[in-house]
């Protein structure tokens, strides 16, 4: 299936997602976020895929925010409407159990940092920057900014980020925990898809349980998270791939995973 505004290729178990608008900096508009979800609906079920890297085109941008044309028209019920379905895709992607790792190649502003948080990991590459700009437009970031940039960095850095609307660049990002790697632009793909491979040559039952483990951290308290966390652990030793991991170990061979 072919969408307007997302390019997806699939290969070795990696699907590579791109937001394809470079001429608006692939500024998320509402028909961009609609073909998001059914992007993200349908690698869910798409067995071969076992990682997903999500990027933008061209070397300028991952994306700079909502559509502002769009936002533009919005009366304070329409509003309400935008940010919830923003929410629920971009809720979907940091429910989504196969890992999501966005490779930042540029400006990931307002939408585009946000976008950045709902991800698993974030990479990024040296001409990343950073910011959640809204409020020189008279509004607040409405697709989860003020909740998950807190939760990610602490809230005291995403509020300075929020209320003066000040841009990061990619080392401080790192500096305070906003990315995991940063490297030269030339090489931002080849190790993204590095990372995915080497997620991909894993269990991918294992994998899954731990990604959700991972993410009760913010929704649960701790011993609510510890009992999550002893239940995905008993699921685990119930796979095929627990009995070959163990196993390949104990006979000093790599292990011959097969996703069960
Ligand atoms: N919504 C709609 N269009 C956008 C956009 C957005 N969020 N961000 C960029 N664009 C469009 C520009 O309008 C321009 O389109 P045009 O060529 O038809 O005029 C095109 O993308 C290129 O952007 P431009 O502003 O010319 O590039 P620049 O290098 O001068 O500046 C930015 C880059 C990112 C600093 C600037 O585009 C910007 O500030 N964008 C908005 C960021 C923002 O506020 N995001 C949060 C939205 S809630």
């Amino acid at each position: 299936m072919d969408y307007k505004n997302i390019l997806l290729d699939i290969n070795e178990h990696i699907a590579l997602v791109t937001l394809n608008r470079a001429d608006k900096l692939n500024a998320l508009n509402h028909e961009t976020l609609v073909e998001l979800k059914e992007v993200f609906e349908r690698l869910k079920s798409d067995e071969n895929v076992f990682v997903i890297i999500i990027t933008g085109s061209g070397e300028k941008a991952f994306v700079a925010g909502a559509d502002i044309s769009e936002i533009n028209k919005l009366n304070m019920l329409e509003g309400k409407v935008f940010a919830e379905f923003g929410q629920e895709v971009f809720s979907f992607i940091e429910k989504f159990d196969k890992p999501v790792i966005a490779a930042v190649n540029g400006f990931a502003l307002g939408g585009g940092c946000e976008l950045a948080l709902s991800c698993h990991l974030r990479l990024a590459s040296e001409n990343a920057k950073f910011g959640q700009p809204e409020v020189n437009l008279g509004i607040i970031p409405g697709y989860g900014g003020t909740q998950r940039l807190a939760r990610l960095i602490n809230s005291g850095r995403a509020m300075e980020m929020i209320l003066t609307a000040d841009l990061i660049d990619a080392n401080e990002a790192l500096r305070i925990g906003l990315v995991n790697k940063v490297f030269p632009q030339i090489d931002l793909m080849s190790k993204a898809f590095e990372m995915a491979a080497k997620i991909a040559s894993k269990g991918q039952q294992a994998i899954r349980l731990a990604v959700k483990s991972v993410k009760t951290v913010d929704e649960v308290s701790l011993q609510e998270g510890l009992n999550f966390e002893a239940t995905h652990f008993a699921l685990s030793c119930g796979t095929e791939d627990f009995k070959e991991g163990t196993q390949a170990f104990l006979e000093k061979r790599k292990p011959n995973f097969i996703n069960k």
